[in-house]
Parts: C-alpha cells; sequence; structure tokens
C-alpha cells in the first residue's frame, strides 16, 4: 500500500509525463508545419513515450492501491521559432523532469518505500538517456544548422534517433 506522500507524489509526476507528452506533441505539429519531416517524426515518436511513461506510472498506482489522477493539463507553446531554439526547449524540460524524478526517489528514503524506490530506478536511467539525446541533438544543429543542405542532412539523420531505440 502506497502512503498518503508517495501517492501524491507519484500524481504530480503522472501529470508532468503527460504534460511532457502534450508538448512534444505540440513540437511535433509545430515542425511538421515547416516542413521539418524528420524532427516532426522525432518529435512524434518522442510525444508517444511521454505517454507510456505516464501510463507506467498510473499503472503502478494502482497496483499498489492508490488512485491514479487524471487532470486538466497545461497547455503547450504553439510556436517553437527555429528547431535549434525548440531542442534548448527540449534539454531545459528534461532537466526538470529529471529533477522532479531526483525529488521523488529522495520521498521513497524519506517513506522507507523501497518498492517504489526500485519502480523509480527505471525513470532514473531513462532520464539520463533522454537528457543525453537532447543534448548530442542539440551538437549535432550547432555543427550543421548554419547551411542548408548541412540541415537538410540533420532532418534526415534525426530519423534514426527515435527514443524508442534507446530505452
Ligand atoms: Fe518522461 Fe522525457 O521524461
Amino acid at each position: 500500500m502506497l502512503s498518503k506522500k508517495i501517492e501524491t507524489a507519484l500524481n504530480k509526476q503522472i501529470r508532468l509525463e503527460a504534460e511532457s507528452s502534450q508538448i512534444y506533441l505540440s513540437m511535433a505539429s509545430w515542425s511538421e508545419t515547416k516542413g521539418y519531416s524528420g524532427i516532426a517524426e522525432f518529435m512524434y515518436a518522442h510525444a508517444d513515450e511521454e505517454r507510456m511513461h505516464m501510463l507506467k506510472i498510473v499503472k503502478y498506482v494502482n497496483e499498489r492501491g492508490g488512485h491514479a489522477i487524471i487532470t486538466d493539463l497545461v497547455a503547450p507553446p504553439k510556436d517553437f521559432k527555429t528547431p535549434e531554439k525548440m531542442f534548448e526547449t527540449v534539454l531545459s524540460h528534461e532537466i526538470f523532469v529529471s529533477k522532479s524524478i531526483n525529488d521523488l526517489v529522495d520521498i521513497t528514503f524519506t517513506e522507507k518505500d523501497y518498492a517504489t524506490h526500485n519502480f523509480l530506478q527505471w525513470y532514473v536511467a531513462e532520464q539520463i538517456e533522454e537528457e543525453a539525446t537532447a543534448r548530442t541533438i542539440l551538437d549535432k544543429i550547432n555543427l550543421i544548422a548554419d547551411t542548408k543542405s548541412g540541415f537538410y542532412m540533420f532532418d534526415k539523420d534525426i530519423k534514426t534517433m527515435f527514443p524508442q531505440d534507446q530505452v
């Protein structure tokens, strides 16, 4: 059985993962309208992955005798200016999510909930991957994005970097 404190913290994370999915879906849509088809595919896949992150917690909370709450969500931005700025937002968002996971892990220690502690290890590892992916993409953009042909290659290349390939 989950303590109230853990249940509340996990529900907060459910909401954050759902909002992450919406942010990446909005990025996918913006990229598609701008003709960045490779980036759009990457972002659609990323949005699906965040939904999977959310569902895993929903099922865990309910399995442990809690109640996973599905709430309204903060609307994501519609316009991301440039791919570079967009991926800077991805990186800072993932750093924010990592902090939230770390805070959750902290609470499992104070609540002595080692089952939830174990459950969260998957997310700890996943966040390392997500931050690394965002950093790699930003490095690539910084290397090539100044040229039109470089950007064309990047947009093709990013299709091979779908988040699910790295789970
Ligand atoms: Fe589920 Fe990208 O954090």
